[in-house]
C-alpha cells in the first residue's frame, strides 16, 4: 500500500503568512502541520511515501523530512507544477503507486482522537473487499466541502462538490483510500467548472461502480481542514489541550514509528542523541526510557 500526501497549494487564503512559507511547514502548536497528515500515513502501517509539493518549496520539505529513514519510513518527492486539482496527485503517483492500493491525505488535514485506528483498520478491510474508502465529518457549513449522502444503512448515495444545497451535514474530509487502479481513473477525468480534476468526481467513478464506502468520524474526533487564519489557530489550541489533557503527543513521528515497529528502540535512542534540546526531545526520551 503506497501512501501520498498532497501539499502543493498556493495557500492564498493565509496570505501574507504563506507568501514566503508553505502552508504545511506552517505550525501547529508543537510541530510542523506536515506532521499531521504523514503521522495519519504511520498510523495505517504505510512505509511507502510520496510527498508532492510545489517545486519552490521541495527543497525546505526535504531539508525536514529526508529520505524518512530516521522515522523507518521511505519518502519520495514529486512536483505538483499547476494546481490541477486533488485527482491530480494520482497521476503524478502514477509509477509511485503502480499496482498497488493507494492512501491519499492533504497536506493540510490534521486529524486526531479516540477511535481513530478502528477506522483506518476498516478502510483497509474495505479495500481487501474492493471498496474505495471516505470519511465523513459533521459541519455545519457543508456547502464549503466536498458533501456525502447516505441511506439508513450509511451506503453512500451521493457525493457532489461544494452543492449550493447540500443534501446532508457531512464533508468528505482530506483522507481517500483507493484501491489499485486510481490513476487511470484520474486521466479519465475532466476538469470541471473552476478548472480543477475534483477528487468527488474520481469518487463518483466508485460509487457508480457500488464501491465507495464512507467512515463516519464522531463528533468527539478532531478534524481540521487548517487553510483559514482561524482553523489554523484552532487547531493549535486543541492540539495543545489535547496533548495536556491526556499527557501525550499527537503526531509524534518518532513515537508512531516505534509502535509500528518501523523503528527499534535502540535506533530511536541512537536517533534522539541527535536531536535538538526542546520539548519534543524530551517527550521521546521520556518514551525510551
Ligand atoms: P486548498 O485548501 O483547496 O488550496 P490551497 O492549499 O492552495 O489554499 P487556498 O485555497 O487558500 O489557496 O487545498 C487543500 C489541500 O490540497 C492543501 O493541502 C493543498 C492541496 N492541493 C494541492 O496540493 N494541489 C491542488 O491542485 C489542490 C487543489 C490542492
Amino acid at each position: 500500500m503506497k501512501g501520498i500526501i498532497l501539499a502543493a497549494g498556493a495557500g492564498t487564503r493565509l496570505y501574507p503568512i504563506t507568501k514566503s512559507v508553505n502552508k504545511q511547514l506552517l505550525p501547529i502548536y508543537d510541530k510542523p502541520m506536515i506532521y499531521y497528515p504523514l503521522s495519519v500515513l504511520m498510523e495505517i502501517g504505510i512505509k511507502d511515501i510520496l510527498l508532492i509539493t510545489s517545486e519552490k518549496e521541495q527543497e525546505n520539505f526535504k531539508k525536514l523530512l529526508g529520505d524518512g529513514s530516521h522515522l523507518g519510513i521511505n519518502m519520495n518527492y514529486a512536483i505538483q507544477y499547476v494546481p490541477k486539482g486533488i485527482s491530480d496527485a494520482f497521476i503524478i503517483a502514477e509509477d509511485f503507486i503502480g499496482n498497488d492500493e493507494s492512501v491519499l491525505i492533504l497536506g493540510d488535514n490534521v486529524y486526531f482522537g479516540k477511535g481513530f485506528e478502528e477506522k483506518l483498520a476498516r478502510a483497509r478491510e474495505n479495500l481487501k473487499n474492493g471498496r474505495c474508502t471516505v470519511f465523513g465529518y459533521e459541519v455545519p457549513d457543508p456547502e464549503r466541502f466536498g458533501v456525502v449522502e447516505f441511506d439508513k444503512n450509511l451506503e453512500v448515495i451521493s457525493i457532489e462538490e461544494k452543492p449550493k444545497n447540500p443534501k446532508s451535514n457531512y464533508c468528505a474530509t482530506g483522507l481517500y483510500f483507493y484501491t489499485p487502479g486510481a490513476t487511470k481513473n484520474a486521466k479519465k477525468l475532466k476538469p470541471s467548472a473552476r478548472g480543477e480534476l475534483e477528487i468527488t468526481d474520481l469518487c463518483k467513478i466508485y460509487l457508480d461502480e457500488g464501491n465507495l464506502s464512507c467512515e463516519l468520524l464522531p463528533k468527539s474526533f478532531n478534524w481540521v481542514d487548517t487553510g483559514t487564519y482561524d482553523s489554523l489557530v484552532d487547531a493549535s489550541v486543541l492540539v495543545r489541550n489535547y496533548e495536556k489533557t491526556n499527557n501525550l503527543k499527537v503526531a509524534c513521528l518518532e513515537e508512531i514509528a516505534l509502535k509500528k515497529g518501523f523503528l527499534s528502540k535502540e535506533k530511536l535512542i541512537e536517533i534522539s542523541r541527535e536531536m535538538i534540546n526542546s520539548g519534543y526531545r524530551d517527550y521521546i526520551i521520556e518514551l525510551i526510557k
